[in-house]
């Protein structure tokens, strides 16, 4: 529920503090700090942020939109992952962009983390984007728009099936009404995206608003401040794909899609027993040794496949070893090994230097060493 909601008091005017001439570029503020909750185990020891969906961190493909958009000055939002963060994203000098982290001591709502923003963006305008989202067609459109438009904000929004675990907005007549984060009865199927665009009237949003019953400040309760101030919100609804990747189904269906708009390509060795159907991407290092290998699938550097199959929408990251398995559907992290499991693993995200093997010792049974909140399915 929005706090501290005035009754639409005719005072937007005064908080217009902004020059937005338009010829600054906009700041980029990505938020990269959550605890991924939803995500457990992996985020026990690794940032969300950083699985990759198709071999690349999600993060980066925020990185890259802002980039593409233009947006080089980034504001990096970080929490306990920082180090890990810090060590992949660097100073952004890859992507020729300028990082500043920030630090998030408590994961306390993303209206908190633009709160602790203020310093770095200071009076310009910007676009904050949510580091575990994908949209497909990037943000450059969005960006011009609000340039040449010069809204109070910019909201992106998309229709799905299940808007009760969003920030659900409200529409009358093309315009923002109202926006309620995950209510439990939806007032429509349009919900925010994680992609938002401000004028530094978002500060006074942020600090007027109070903690929601998850006790976070709701970026939603900071834009409904806004509109009860007669603010200009301006709705965008994206009809490219986008995904919220929070929970496992959506980084799978995010690593289907992404894989889904990649190229053939093979900078690694295959031998000829392997056979290689559709979009298959064997990157530098990686050896394909008697094994199938259906697309769209990717094989990370230094990888092997040895007598196995891998089936559609698979990501092999980096430096792993398949052997007489199969596997589909699913994205494996770096350095694991999934060796002579004869029953066919599916939609599965196995983390870092996991080993999943069969053995001759008796008695025959299952035996686990799994990380707390793991999850194991047998049929
Ligand atoms: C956050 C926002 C929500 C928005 C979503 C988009 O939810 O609170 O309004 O729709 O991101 O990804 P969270 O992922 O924190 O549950």
């Amino acid at each position: 529920m929005a706090a501290n909601r005035c009754a639409g008091g005719r005072v937007a005017a005064r908080y217009r503090t902004i020059p937005s001439d338009g010829e600054d570029p906009l700041k980029g503020l990505i938020l990269s700090g959550g605890l991924g909750t939803r995500l457990r185990p992996i985020t026990h020891t690794s940032a969300k942020q950083l699985v990759p969906i198709a071999n690349k961190p999600i993060l980066f493909y925020g990185l890259e939109a802002m980039v593409a958009a233009g947006v080089t000055d980034i504001g990096l939002i970080v929490g306990e992952t920082e180090e890990e963060i810090r060590a992949a994203v660097g100073d952004g000098g890859r992507w020729k962009a300028k990082v500043t982290y920030i630090r998030q001591a408590a994961p306390l709502g993303l209206a908190h983390a633009v709160k602790i923003a203020e310093p770095f963006i200071g009076r310009e305008n910007f676009v904050m984007y949510l580091g575990d989202n994908l949209v497909r067609d990037g943000i450059t459109s969005f960006v011009r728009r609000f340039e040449q438009s010069k809204p109070d904000s910019m909201i992106l929004l998309a229709h799905v099936p299940q808007p009760e675990l969003f920030g659900v907005a409200e529409l009358l007549d093309g315009q923002v009404v109202r926006l309620e984060e995950k209510p439990e009865q939806p007032k429509s199927d349009l919900v925010l995206v994680g992609v938002y665009l401000f004028t530094p009237m978002i500060f006074d949003a942020v600090k007027a608003i109070t903690p929601s019953e998850r006790g976070e400040l709701e970026i939603t309760d900071a834009i409904q401040w806004l509109l009860d101030h007669d603010a200009n919100v301006e709705p965008h609804v994206i009809d490219g794909w986008w995904k919220d990747t929070g929970r496992l189904e959506d980084m799978l269906e995010a690593n289907r899609f992404v894989l889904d708009t990649m190229e053939a390509s093979c900078a690694g060795r295959v031998d000829e027993s392997s056979k290689l159907v559709g979009k298959v991407i064997v990157e530098a290092g990686a050896e394909i040794c008697n094994s199938t290998i259906r697309g769209p699938a990717i094989i990370g550097e230094r990888s092997q496949i040895v007598n196995s199959y891998i089936g559609p929408f698979t990501s092999i990251y980096h430096g792993c070893e398949i052997r007489n398995s199969e596997l589909e559907h699913s994205i494996v992290l770096e350095n694991s090994k999934i060796l002579d499991v004869s029953t066919k693993i599916e939609d599965s995200l196995i983390g870092k230097e996991v080993v999943i093997r069969r053995t001759e010792e008796l008695p025959k049974a299952l035996r686990f060493m799994l990380g707390d909140r793991s999850e194991v399915q047998l049929t």
